[in-house]
């Protein structure tokens, strides 16, 4: 299997927040740094990832944030509507109907279209020969939306080619359908946090992405793990100091101990997802820092540099 950054298409997907944006721009920014020229695709997002980079609304047209490292973001509505409006130029039946009147319709009777037309951009700036005249990249990574809405993206070609069956829409469905599938052109990763949801979440999209269409989780990257500060009998002793010692040191003391209860029932789930998952699973520790920002986002580089 060829390296994660030797793909043409990355899909990161997860639970809303638990850093799928982040985790992506890191990603982003490692491969751009081993001279991948690549580019990172927010869907229906509020541009998260270039401010992550101070850097103003990145629009629909990519943008260069990083040396090597570009954005761009997607609106699914909006996306609809240019493919629509494409297709009905060309159609007897726009006449017929009357514009509008034939927008409507077909919104309204296409299921999963906006899903299909955002997956094609995505599948585009993954491509070489990019039929839309844009800059060329070597790896695409797409900021996914949420696992349930990520997998009907990804679901959605091989819906619409089985169901168009001939014609050009079903012949493109079908080339973007086998290019997700191939695994030596595109990889899934899951992003998640070491809390129960996400990590019921992730085990459940593992098992449906494979059901239904036939794909592999790549790796797990579980975020935000806290570090291991004491070890249990360290732990203990804390406890028995409280309510003893200077009324300024109990604040410290409590939040210590608070701290190191969590990160023990990080450790439980994080065992509970190695043990449910098949995919790896890596982990990216949680940053202290006040804000998230371009600096950290190097950080985390760094750190998916050793442990991917
Ligand atoms: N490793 C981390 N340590 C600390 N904070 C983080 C970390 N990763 C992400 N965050 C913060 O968590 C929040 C959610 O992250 P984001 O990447 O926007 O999530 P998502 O895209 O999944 O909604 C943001 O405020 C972000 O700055
Ligand atoms: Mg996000």
């Amino acid at each position: 299997m060829a390296p994660l950054l030797d793909r043409r298409l990355i899909v990161v997907t997860g639970k809303g927040g638990v850093g799928k944006t982040t985790v992506a721009a890191a990603l982003g920014l490692l491969a751009a740094r081993r001279g991948h020229r690549t580019v990172v695709c927010e869907v229906a997002e509020q541009e998260r990832l270039a401010a992550l980079f101070g850097v103003a609304g990145v629009g629909h047209l990519e943008r260069e944030l990083a040396p090597g490292l570009h954005a761009v973001s997607v609106q699914p509505e909006r996306a609809k509507e240019e493919w629509l409006r494409h297709q009905l130029k060309s159609s007897t039946l726009a006449g017929v109907l009357g514009g509008s009147r034939l927008f409507q319709y077909l919104t309204a009777a296409a299921p999963g279209l906006s899903e299909l037309v955002t997956i094609g951009k995505v599948w585009d700036l993954a491509q070489l020969d990019r039929r839309t005249g844009g800059t060329v990249f070597d790896l695409a990574i797409v900021d996914a939306p949420s696992t349930g809405h990520g997998l009907a993206m990804l679901r959605a070609p091989g819906t619409y080619a089985s169901v168009a069956r001939v014609g050009p829409v079903s012949r493109q469905a079908g080339i973007i359908d086998s290019f997700l599938r191939d695994p030596s052109s595109t990889a899934v990763l899951v992003v998640a946090l070491a809390e129960e949801m996400p990590v019921s979440e992730t085990i459940d999209f593992e098992r449906r992405l494979a059901d239904e269409l036939g794909v592999a989780v790549e790796r797990v990257v579980v975020n935000g793990v806290y570090p291991r500060r004491f070890t249990g009998e360290e732990a203990e002793r804390l406890r028995s100091l409280d309510g003893r010692g200077s009324p300024a040191a109990r604040p410290a003391l409590r939040a210590a101990l608070a701290e190191h209860e969590r990160a023990r029932g990080q450790r439980a789930q994080l065992g509970r997802l190695r043990r449910h998952v098949q995919a790896p699973v890596s982990t990216l520790p949680y940053l202290f820092d006040p804000e998230i920002g371009r600096q950290q986002v190097e950080r985390l580089a760094n750190e998916l540099e050793r442990r991917l």
